[in-house]
């Protein structure tokens, strides 16, 4: 079998890192925080991590509004402690990828403020200025994701600039050689550092129409979705030149060894594939969101699984994602039963993993107080982020062991009994459950890199092969509460090696499977 490298075989965890721990005692996470609990990440065992942003921001939206993509922000730590997380990590074999925002700057960024300072400014087209139209309204129909019109009127020049997000989230000029080279630098720079790769902030944002022509009406628009989906984004995102930008991209992470290039990207699965580019020189993983983006049934995630797999170019490498610090947690989505599938499913499915912090615990959504709301897509819209991205429940103790100080966002409720120390031994438990699926990933190729072989099903059973070397593993998930029934006639015999209920684990299975409800097994096939 040809060789893969890590970030095919391996497993990634994102790390929000305002919540994961705080070692200043200032209620926020920080990078030292990450420092002390990377006995737990070696001990989960995760190839990776991938950071949300760390750099100097006014925050407006939690660090995704950079105002210096080359330094750490003072309230994450110093560029020293991103060195020693950088050694400490390498040392124990934890590769380390950072978010990489390039679709916009703060509006406190340097360039920014030099850019609305005049029209005549040397920066004033690294951005996206535009004149109003004859009646002063915007120049075209474009919405912002967080609400409201995407363009906003700056008076002291004049005219409107377009930002996809927060009007303190200005988008930069992408055509504009100079921005290019300038992010290019950047890149270089964390590469330099040591860095193992890079998530790329929406990726299919960065090139809009020349023409800007307005977006059409989507007409599945239902009252009750974010006002976003009332257009069809045509014009605004996923347009063809995006795709020069995507390998350039690749050829400087190229330039180092085994980096891995990952991209944000919320499309259909036709048009996401593109994003590997052509000939293998686009981005090794553009995310995979499917897992959130369907509903939880076995038909659908089924067919969703083969149309991937069939529309994968050659050589491209999968990926599946099922959580991360913008959507609901999976446990809120398809309860804590259904959880545990997911993460069997996250973990022996063909291609590379990655895994949102406290998801391997099962931690659900918090309950957030309208009052203490933080995401300014919650203020906005009233579609709150914060209930994914509360602290990380160490322990039951005081602040649930993430800090001495009150956190920036309250402990969700359950932390007294779903948390690290009280889950850690406990052989029913969902870290050692995930724990468990990392490890046989980890020691049966067929799990990781293996060929992945659909088994046609009834009803709400999801169950594949996985094949390398000989060695051939089921894997069966009961995606109902109600029991099921697989027939092993043309799969062959074996025994269980993980079980949702456990109790059932080593036992042999032949002729049929039995699921009872929720339940999800691997069997290693005769
Ligand atoms: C996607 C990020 O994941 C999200 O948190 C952020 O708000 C937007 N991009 C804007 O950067
Ligand atoms: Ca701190």
């Amino acid at each position: 079998m040809k060789a893969h490298l890590w970030w095919q075989y391996g497993s990634i965890y994102q790390i929000y890192p305002r919540s994961f721990a705080d070692s200043n005692s200032d209620g926020i996470g920080d990078l030292p925080g990450i420092l002390t609990r990377l006995d737990y990440l070696q001990d989960i065992g995760v190839d990776a991590i991938w950071i949300s942003p760390i750099y100097p921001s006014p925050m407006a939206d939690f660090g995704y509004d950079v105002a210096d993509y080359t330094d750490i922000h003072p309230l994450f730590g110093s560029m020293a402690d991103m060195q020693a997380l950088l050694q400490a990590c390498h040392a124990r074999g934890i590769r380390v990828i950072l978010d990489f925002v390039p679709n916009h700057t703060s509006s406190e960024h340097p360039w920014f403020v030099d850019s609305r300072a005049s029209r005549t400014s040397a920066k004033r087209d690294w951005y996206l200025w535009r004149d109003a139209k004859p009646d002063g309204s915007p120049p075209n129909n474009w919405l912002s994701v967080f609400g409201g019109s995407a363009w906003t009127w700056d008076e002291t020049t004049r005219q409107y600039y377009y930002h996809a997000f927060l009007k303190e989230q200005p988008d930069l000029n992408w055509r504009h050689p100079r921005v290019r080279e300038h992010m290019y630098a950047a890149m270089r720079f964390w590469l330099e550092q040591g860095v193992d790769g890079f998530r790329v902030d929406v990726l299919w944002h960065l090139i809009k129409d020349e023409e800007w022509r307005d977006n059409p009406p989507n007409p599945d628009y239902l009252p009750g979705q974010v006002p976003y989906a009332a257009l069809i984004p045509a014009y605004s995102t996923d347009q063809p030149e995006v795709q020069g930008i995507v390998q350039e991209m690749r050829a400087i992470l190229d330039q180092y060894d085994e980096r891995v290039l990952i991209g944000e990207i919320y499309l259909p699965i036709h048009r996401l594939v593109t994003y590997y580019g052509t000939a293998g020189d686009g981005a090794h993983l553009p995310f995979n969101f499917q897992l959130i983006t369907l509903p939880w049934k076995a038909g659908q995630i089924a067919a969703a699984i083969s149309e991937y797999e069939g529309a994968l170019p050659a050589g491209a490498w999968p990926n599946w994602v099922l959580g991360n610090h913008d959507q609901p947690r999976i446990a809120s989505r398809v309860g804590l039963p259904q959880a545990r599938n997911a993460a069997i499913l996250l973990l022996t499915l063909r291609g590379t993993p990655t895994l949102y912090y406290g998801d391997e615990l099962g931690m659900r959504d918090a309950v957030i107080f309208p009052e203490n709301i933080q995401d300014p897509q919650g203020k906005n819209i009233g579609v709150s982020r914060d209930p994914a991205r509360t602290p990380m429940q160490w322990s039951a103790g005081s602040n649930a062991g993430f800090s001495e100080a009150p956190p920036w966002l309250p402990l969700g409720h359950d932390y007294e009994h779903c948390n690290v120390e009280s889950q850690t031994g406990d052989r029913a438990s969902m870290l050692t459950l995930y724990r468990r699926l990392i490890a046989l990933r980890r020691t049966e190729p067929a799990l990781s890199v293996g060929s992945y072989h659909p088994i046609f099903t009834e009803g709400e059973v999801l169950a594949y092969i996985r094949e390398a070397e000989g060695q051939r593993w089921l894997v069966a998930l009961n995606l109902s509460p109600r029991p099921a029934l697989l027939p092993l006639d043309a799969i062959g015999s074996g025994q269980i090696v993980i079980a949702n209920e456990t109790r059932r684990e080593t036992h042999r299975v032949q002729d049929r499977l039995i699921l009872s409800g929720d339940d999800g097994v691997l069997v290693r096939l005769d």
